[in-house]
């Protein structure tokens, strides 16, 4: 019923970071970011080519990028919003992108400043220039079981971006529960819509956990056929435009869950912890993952 591999995509370095209000120095940010691709994690999302004034935290994009230690078999995306973007991460030496649309008008235009249709003809654009560069494009469709501005959305509204993003060429496509406020229930008819559209192997889902739904929420996902789900070490994340949102799903959580149901991840939860244990201390936080509290990395 479930599948035996996950992929997880560690969107720490990105989501996690980019809603703290102090700069983290780049060192830290490339330390931190090594030290994630010495756990075994095969997708590590690491910063994002957005505008320094919506996004001060990510000013540094391109250093981190050329800063990191690449590792073989490991994928290093970075968020672009248009064309822009995309220029700057491929001067960087980018291999993969990702492009972030939204299922909610009033979080589309807090969030990148356009419509849901102005995000679409920019996104298609980016897409095909990308694809003829040979740059893998994945894409993030936020506010999947609600906005924060709207309220509600529905599970069709979602479909339709999403299976839009799809046929534009995103290899996989990222279900973004921007605030948390999903519950299996809304989760499942959701993907129940989407995958009408779009096969779930080329689905993801990326779950803040805000009132403490993303595990179970990933559970269903799970069941649907999912095998790509995003997490954060430590639990951080949020987004800046998005009211209200706490963090992504933790890692370690993640991991703990999967090597308990069997499920192949190919993380090291121990280096896991140990980032994470890095990372909070660079920022001042305490983790907000559960296994983080419980075993304290040596
Ligand atoms: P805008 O102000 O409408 O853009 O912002 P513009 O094209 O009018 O340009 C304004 C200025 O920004 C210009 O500079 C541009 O050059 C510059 P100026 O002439 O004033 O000096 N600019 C850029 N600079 C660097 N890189 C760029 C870039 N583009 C324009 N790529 C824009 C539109 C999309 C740029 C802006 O709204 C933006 O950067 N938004 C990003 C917001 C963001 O990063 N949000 C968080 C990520 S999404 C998220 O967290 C959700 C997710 O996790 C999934 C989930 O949880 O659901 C993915
Ligand atoms: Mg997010």
């Amino acid at each position: 019923k479930y599948p035996e591999k996950v992929r997880i995509v560690e969107v720490g370095p990105r989501d996690g970071l980019q809603n703290e209000t102090t700069i983290v120095p780049t060192q830290v940010k490339i330390d931190f970011i090594n030290m994630l691709s010495k756990t075994g994690l095969q997708s590590i999302e690491i910063t994002s080519f957005v505008s320094p004034k919506w996004i001060p935290q990510m000013a540094d994009h391109s250093e981190v990028v050329r800063g990191i230690d690449e590792y073989e078999g490991i994928s290093y995306p970075v968020l672009v919003p248009n064309l822009k973007g995309l220029d700057a991460a491929m001067a960087a030496g980018v291999k993969e992108v990702a492009v972030f649309a939204s299922a909610s008008e009033s979080f589309s235009k807090r969030n990148i400043n356009c419509s849901i249709n102005e995000s679409m003809s920019r996104y298609r654009n980016v897409i095909d220039c990308a694809l003829d560069n040979n740059i893998k494009v994945r894409g993030y469709v936020s506010c999947i079981c609600g906005c924060p501005y709207e309220g509600l959305v529905s599970p069709q509204q979602v479909s339709k971006v999403v299976g839009e993003l799809y046929d534009m060429g995103c290899y996989e496509i990222s279900l973004g529960d921007t605030i948390g406020v999903g519950t299996p229930g809304t989760m499942r008819a959701v993907l129940d819509e989407v995958i009408r559209k779009v096969p779930t192997e080329r689905l993801a889902v990326h779950c803040h956990d805000t009132y403490g739904q993303a595990l179970p929420n990933i559970l269903i996902a799970l069941e649907t056929g999912i095998s790509v789900v995003d997490a954060s070490v430590a639990g951080l994340g949020g987004c800046p435009y998005a009211r209200g949102a706490s963090g992504n799903v933790a890692t370690e959580d993640l991991v703990y869950m999967l090597e308990g149901m069997g499920i192949e991840t190919n993380v090291d939860l121990r280096l896991l912890l140990h980032a994470a244990k890095f990372i909070c201390k660079a920022i001042g936080k305490r983790t907000e993952s559960k296994v983080g509290r419980a075993f304290p990395a040596d």
